[in-house]
Order: C-alpha cells, then sequence, then structure tokens
C-alpha cells in the first residue's frame, strides 16, 4: 500500500467511496462501545478479590499494636508505609498514606501550597500568580487540578525521554512565579515514556527562580509493567538530594490500578521537611485514614514483591488488549503515513498521533460509529490539542473482543479523516 500522500485525486475519490462504505457498514451494525476511560476490567478487580476477606474478625492490629478500627495513625500504618516505601523508592519514614486516592493526594497539596505556601519558600503561591509545566500529551487530571484553581499552565513538548528540558530550563531559570511541574515518569500518560535517567538528573539539578519549585512526581504506573522486563526509572528523591534541592520532589503513588481502583490505598513520599509540612496539615483534615482498608492491603499483598507478582497477574489480562491494538494500528496504517502511535511496555494507555487537524473529526467519526473514544484535546491543558492531533486510547477496560472491533473503527476513521483533509487540501 502506497502512503496517501502519494495518491492522485480520483484514487484519493475512489478511496474514500471504498472507506464511505465500509464506515457505512459499522454503522448499521449500532456498536456502543466505550474506550473513553482507563478503568481496570471486572477481571483484573476479582484478582483482589481476597482483599474482603484478607482479615479475620480479631485481626485489627497493627505491628505497633494500634487498633486499626479506631482512631489515629495519621500518616498509616508502618507496614503500609513500609510497602509504599518500597514502591516509590523512598524510606518508610518519609512516607505519607492517605485514602484511596492518589489524585487526592495531589489535589490536596496543590491546593495547601496555594493557600500556606511550602517550606523554603516565600508564602502563599495564591498570590504569587503561580504557574505549572504541563508535559503534553498528559494526564488530563492534572491540568483540571490546575484549571480548577485558577494557575496558568506552560505546554511542555514530550520526547521518547521525557518532557523537553531544552524548553523546561530556560523558562524555570527566569520565572519565579513557575512553581511546578506534572510528571507521570514511567509508562507515562498517555505516551507510556518512561523519563531517561538524563531527564531525571537535569529536572533534579535544574536551577529554578522559584526557591519553592515542585516537582508532582505522580508514579502511577511504577509497578505496572506488561511484560517480564521493566523500563529503569532513576530515583528523583535521591537524585534531587544529591543535588541539594532535597524538598523539590513530591512522590505520588497508590493501589488504584493494583487492587481496587475505587477502594485501593494512595501515598505520598518526599523530603522529611516536606512531610513534616504535610503531617502538620493533614492533622486539620482528619484524625486518620482507614486503615483497616490498610491492614488488608498488608495482610493480601505482604511486601513489594507480593505486588509484583500480582502485577504478573494484570499483565496476563491486559498485555494482549493492548498487543491487539498495535497489530491492528500497524496492519490497517502502518504504510499510509497519516498516523503515529505509541506502543507501551507498561501503565493504561496507548497514545495515538494523527496528521495535525485530524484527531477531533476522527473522534466525532467514531462516536457516530458507536465507538466513544476520551475527546481530542484531553490530553491537553484546558482541552486544547494546538494541533488538533492527539487521541488517546485506553485498552483495558472492554473484553478484548471489543477492544478489536473499536480499534477497526479507530483506524478506518482514521483513514476517512485523512483521506478528507487530503482531499480539501
Ligand atoms: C497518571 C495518573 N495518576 C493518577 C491517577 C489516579 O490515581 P488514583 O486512583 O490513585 O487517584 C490516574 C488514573 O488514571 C493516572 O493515570
Amino acid at each position: 500500500m502506497t502512503e496517501l500522500r502519494q495518491l492522485s485525486s480520483s484514487d484519493l475519490a475512489n478511496l474514500h467511496s471504498q472507506l464511505i462504505a465500509e464506515y457505512g457498514n459499522f454503522k448499521a451494525r449500532n456498536l456502543k462501545l466505550d474506550m473513553t476511560r482507563g478503568k481496570p476490567a471486572a477481571s483484573q478487580l476479582d484478582l483482589a478479590n481476597g482483599l474482603s476477606v484478607a482479615l479475620t474478625a480479631s485481626d485489627y492490629k497493627s505491628d505497633d499494636g494500634a487498633d486499626a478500627r479506631n482512631y489515629g495513625g495519621l500518616d498509616g500504618l508502618p507496614e503500609m508505609k513500609q510497602i509504599f516505601g518500597e514502591m516509590l523508592s523512598a524510606p518508610a519514614a518519609n512516607v505519607v498514606v492517605g485514602g484511596n486516592s492518589s489524585l487526592q493526594i495531589m489535589h490536596d497539596t496543590v491546593v495547601r501550597a496555594l493557600l500556606h505556601g511550602v517550606p523554603g519558600g516565600n508564602g502563599p503561591w495564591l498570590s504569587q500568580k503561580p504557574k505549572f509545566l504541563c508535559p503534553v500529551p498528559g494526564y488530563d487530571r492534572h491540568f483540571a487540578v490546575c484549571q480548577h484553581h485558577g494557575i496558568e499552565m506552560i505546554n511542555i513538548p514530550m520526547s521518547d525521554e521525557g518532557p523537553e528540558l531544552d524548553v523546561i530550563l530556560p523558562l524555570v531559570a527566569a520565572d519565579a512565579s513557575i512553581k511546578g511541574i506534572w510528571c507521570v515518569p514511567k509508562y507515562s500518560n498517555p505516551t507510556g515514556v518512561t523519563y531517561t535517567d538524563r531527564v531525571v538528573e537535569g529536572l533534579a539539578k535544574m536551577p529554578t527562580a522559584a526557591p519553592d519549585f515542585r516537582i508532582f512526581w505522580d508514579n502511577a504506573y511504577v509497578v505496572h509493567d506488561l511484560y517480564d522486563t521493566t523500563s529503569p526509572l532513576a530515583n528523583i528523591l535521591d537524585a534531587c538530594r544529591l543535588a541539594d534541592n532535597e524538598n523539590r520532589p513530591l512522590v505520588f503513588g497508590s493501589t488504584s490500578k493494583i487492587s481496587f481502583a475505587g477502594a485501593g490505598i494512595a501515598a505520598m513520599a518526599s523530603s522529611p521537611v516536606n512531610v513534616a509540612d504535610a503531617r502538620k496539615h493533614l492533622a486539620f483534615q482528619t484524625i486518620g485514614p482507614d486503615k483497616l482498608n490498610q491492614l488488608r492491603h498488608v495482610r493480601f499483598f505482604k511486601n513489594l514483591a507480593g505486588i509484583k507478582l500480582h502485577m504478573q497477574k494484570h499483565s496476563a489480562v491486559i498485555r494482549p488488549k493492548f498487543e491487539a491494538v498495535a497489530a491492528i494500528f500497524e496492519k490497517e496504517l502502518g504504510a499510509l503515513g497519516v498516523a503515529r502511535w505509541t506502543q507501551p511496555r507498561g501503565g493504561y494507555f496507548v497514545s495515538l498521533d494523527t496528521d495535525a487537524g485530524c484527531a477531533s473529526r476522527v473522534v466525532n467519526l467514531a462516536d457516530e460509529a458507536g465507538v466513544k473514544l476520551t475527546s481530542a484535546g484531553a490530553t491537553f491543558p484546558l482541552g486544547k490539542d494546538p494541533d488538533d492531533r492527539n487521541i488517546r486510547i485506553a485498552p483495558t477496560l472492554p473484553p478484548l473482543e471489543q477492544v478489536e472491533l473499536a480499534m477497526q473503527v479507530v483506524t478506518l476513521c482514521v483513514k476517512l479523516a485523512a483521506v478528507e483533509r487530503l482531499t480539501k487540501s
């Protein structure tokens, strides 16, 4: 097959008629497929059903003798801090365990900084017209936190090494109102990129005009390998400490896509100073988190090795779905020169880039054919993809046959949108 760009206008017209006929066939099937959100499939959630019987009626004491049923334990059970310490590569003492959502911890961390400032800073961020750097494409809910609280966002292009340091360095060196950057450093949402050592070190070392610059290091996919080998990620906490920027990183993680997305455990790890600051504020927010949920997670997983073993079961469920996406994209689009996509080795997403100006048309066409995709632009601040190019594909939730069918429709819509555009130009 030739690249679509090389086709004559009559060949393009023929191809268009053929694609419209195929599209009509799909429409006639009244499909209802939802590929919008990166949720675990029910069969993945089933893997952790043992959690519900992991505690007996008399099993409610933690290692330090505390009664998990009662108030207290502001920053989590010692054994849960130990597990998150291993998972996030931090000493257990520098971990704060929270409720079920890391997004909530990130949100609250931002709000606390807005209202009270952070250690080493010049007071509340709110009065300093704060800005955040947003690697794009990225996680829509990070950007929504900024948007909701009036924080200006600056797009930073992603390369296959991580966010572009060449763009970041001059910005943070010059502008003291740039207070933070959102990072999903391993199997990034949605590109699947794992930051290289060069990028991790660069972020740790870079001089910033803001004395209170923070890296929001959302390690949501730290143990989410699709294959037997992992993509190694340097330790941001160590890198920042060695660069004399110990308070720069705030590391987040959760078991949402390990145990239950709606009933897991989330945590933050950082420097002793940042942890003490978080604890100080937390004391006003809660008398303590749900420690019974923590205890049953401890009993069920035991340690990081237990979590990694469990994650192999997850990858057995979802790897075929990712491989189906890659195979169908390659077969249907590989030779046409109108799209590029990622083939992640972990995480929850595939990132599809269409020709510029085509992504929203693809999403609309797919929608009309009964396949719901994440809206075009969702992976950019304010929902605006300046090139209208990126589409996030979330293959985990639907059964394999539905993923395959949905990708047939998506690739057809990519071709149709590309032909329409080429015909116009
Ligand atoms: C990068 C990233 N961070 C955080 C979350 C949400 O995590 P939690 O369930 O712990 O709030 C998601 C969910 O999709 C995600 O992709």
